[in-house]
């Protein structure tokens, strides 16, 4: 009774497309990661500062990150691309750091954002470079990822607009998220 199931999956795993493009699987797993993470930092302010002032203003950036996190999620199953190991403590780290700061006031909250996304908008022109190279380009990912290196964008120029230099110690507490930040785009390409 246990044998065909056994034996359907092995066959599986190699004949799927899994790793067909290794960079390709690169790309949506640290992507998936990053967008994951992006929805956790937004539900942690959310979280504390919901029912302020800048409460409409986050939920509109966290709107965007769900629909981000989501396409990620279609593309990682339709690719076969095996999510990154660190996804739980991506989920709790994401969260904590949007509820940390948030609890610091928010322009903390703003700063926060504006570190984050300068990260995020790097990153995907980076890909966006690696991708244009790549002679058998694929168009949803190309297109998916521009759009939302323009709405990471506009995350970091709300945040701008929205008093993150004037946060306590903007300068210290930008640099350590954004090195975080870079921290882990690097664990999620490769593990
Ligand atoms: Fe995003
Ligand atoms: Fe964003």
């Amino acid at each position: 009774m246990l044998r065909p199931p056994v034996f359907r999956q092995v066959r599986r795993a190699h004949t799927s497309a899994w790793s067909k493009n290794p960079q390709l699987d690169e790309i949506i797993r640290v992507d998936h990661a990053g967008e994951l993470g992006a929805d956790r930092i937004y539900a942690g302010q959310m979280a504390v500062l919901g029912n302020t002032k800048e409460g409409p203003l986050i939920q509109h950036m966290w709107d965007q990150e769900k629909k981000h996190r989501e396409k990620f999620e279609e593309l990682i199953s339709k690719h076969r691309v095996r999510p990154t190991v660190m996804t739980p403590l991506w989920n709790i780290a994401g969260f904590a750091l949007g509820a940390g700061t948030a609890l610091l006031g928010k322009e903390a909250a703003m700063a926060c954002t504006v570190a984050v996304e300068t990260v995020i908008v790097d990153h995907y022109n980076d890909q966006l470079r690696t991708l244009m190279e790549d002679p058998q380009i694929d168009k949803e990912i190309l297109e998916t990822i521009t759009q939302f290196r323009n709405e990471e964008q506009e995350h970091h120029d709300t945040g701008i607009d929205h008093g993150a230099e004037q946060a306590p110690f903007y300068q210290a507490l930008t640099e350590v998220i954004k090195t975080g930040c870079k921290v882990a785009i690097a664990i999620s390409k490769k593990i």
